[in-house]
């Protein structure tokens, strides 16, 4: 399927659902030191929504984001297959957020060129691009066989 036909097959009402349940799950942040609260939602291929927010630590490199946080507990709730349609990312604090280099390597992992990526942009306007545009030429498992 081409990258558009795939896009296409999630509805503006689940682009909705994902962008509202990472929200949510901001709500669960812990980011005493950034104050920076994030949320993630993955979309499987199966369907399921998981979500994350991220967790940081005094020792500040530690920190997990939203979306890592969504990635282990994907792998841990439907096993070592999960692959990703789309990845919702939402912050409390009306700024823009998109996934931050290590995460887009990290969703690379379970995801495609064609895996839908909601974020906010400026102002918190709801964005969306997608994984291959965020990370192209990304070092992919396959490389290493
Ligand atoms: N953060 C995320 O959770 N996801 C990203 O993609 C960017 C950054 C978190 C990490 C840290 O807790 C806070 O935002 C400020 O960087």
């Amino acid at each position: 399927m081409s990258q558009t036909a795939q896009i296409e097959t999630i509805s503006t009402q689940q682009r909705a659902e994902l962008r509202s349940l990472a929200e949510a799950a901001a709500q669960h942040s812990y980011s005493p030191y950034s104050h920076f609260r994030v949320g993630a939602a993955l979309l499987l291929e199966d369907g399921s929504i998981v979500t994350g927010c991220n967790v940081e630590n005094c020792s500040y490199r530690l920190t997990s984001c939203a979306e890592q946080g969504a990635i282990a507990r994907a792998v841990a709730e439907h096993g070592p297959g999960i692959r990703l349609r789309a990845v919702a990312v939402a912050n409390l604090n009306g700024a823009a957020s998109m996934p931050c280099g290590a995460c887009r390597q990290t969703l690379t992992e379970f995801g495609d060129d064609q895996t839908l990526i909601l974020y906010p942009g400026e102002n918190g306007a709801p964005e969306e691009t997608t994984l291959g545009d965020l990370l192209p030429h990304a070092f992919r498992l396959e490389y290493l066989a």
